[in-house]
């Protein structure tokens, strides 16, 4: 069964509507999302909505955690700006119920595990999602150790990152995937050439972003693995522009304050 993971949605409603119209048109049923529906973007009641009503499971990002908890003050301005209006717009009377499915969120597991489909008559193998990357305990926030935040291979070779997700699930596990740096990555056993591994289809995905990428590539980006196990990332085009307009009129009125809206609106232009 062909299976699709979406990532960092972060409220940008005219993305998410691509990415799940894309996602219908190739008849994937199982989806799964890794965390950062919210925050940032001027739709996060409507992209969580969106997320929910279709029962699609998933694991929280720090958006979720942060805002939630209310401390998002920790982070960066521009990060800490934003978390503040999407708190405030979750706090109002009328966003109640999805306030509620999004601690319920918060409070569930930090990594889910799947099965990964595999050529031919081979058995399923365990895959394993996380936002940032895989913990025993409750952190959401930090990034894998193999490789800097721009993708350049740093420290840990990626297979200690499948040790390290074997450790925490206990199993033995092909594939991990996550999101959180919005920059997206394939690593596999073939590519990394070294040869360790007798099976060929190991790999550690990073599947980007749908409503914030930063690979400078503005269109929307998620990832499907397919029947065989390969893995695939999609980019889909979307009206960015009128993603930037709401943004903007956020700042006009003072939501949010008018340098965050001008940066958080101008990097969906370029993807950065
Ligand atoms: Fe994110």
């Amino acid at each position: 069964m062909v299976m699709a993971f979406i990532s960092d949605l972060h409220g940008n409603r005219e993305a998410a509507d691509a990415v799940f119209n894309d996602i219908a048109e190739r008849g994937i049923n199982q989806v799964y999302h890794l965390g950062d529906l919210i925050g940032y973007g001027p739709d996060s009641v409507y992209v969580a909505n969106a997320v929910f009503d279709r029962g699609i499971p998933g694991v929280p990002g720090n958006h979720e955690v942060g805002i939630l908890k209310d401390t998002y003050d920790t982070w960066n301005d521009l990060a800490a700006n934003a978390g503040r209006y999407t708190r405030n717009l979750l706090l109002k009377d009328d966003n109640i119920a999805v306030t509620n499915q999004l601690w319920e969120l918060v409070r569930g597991p930090r990594y889910r595990l799947f099965e990964v489909p595999m050529d031919g008559d081979k058995e399923p193998a365990t895959g394993l999602i996380v936002h940032g990357a895989p913990h025993k305990g409750e952190e959401v926030d930090d990034y894998l150790k193999s490789y800097h935040l721009d993708g350049r291979p740093y420290g840990w070779g990626w297979s200690d990152e499948l040790r390290k997700a074997e450790e925490i699930c206990g199993k033995e596990v092909h594939a991990l995937l996550h999101g959180h740096t919005h920059r997206p990555l394939i690593r596999t056993s073939d590519l990394n050439g070294s040869g360790d591994f007798e099976d060929p289809y190991l790999y550690v995905v990073n599947v980007g972003s749908v409503g914030q990428p930063r690979d400078e590539n503005p269109r929307a980006c998620y990832t499907i693995i397919h029947d065989d196990g390969c893995v695939e990332h999609i980019r889909v085009d979307y009206d960015f522009r009128t993603t930037m307009k709401k943004i903007e009129q956020l700042g006009k009125t003072g939501e949010l304050m008018s340098e965050t809206a001008e940066l958080l609106s101008g990097r969906l232009e370029f993807g950065q």
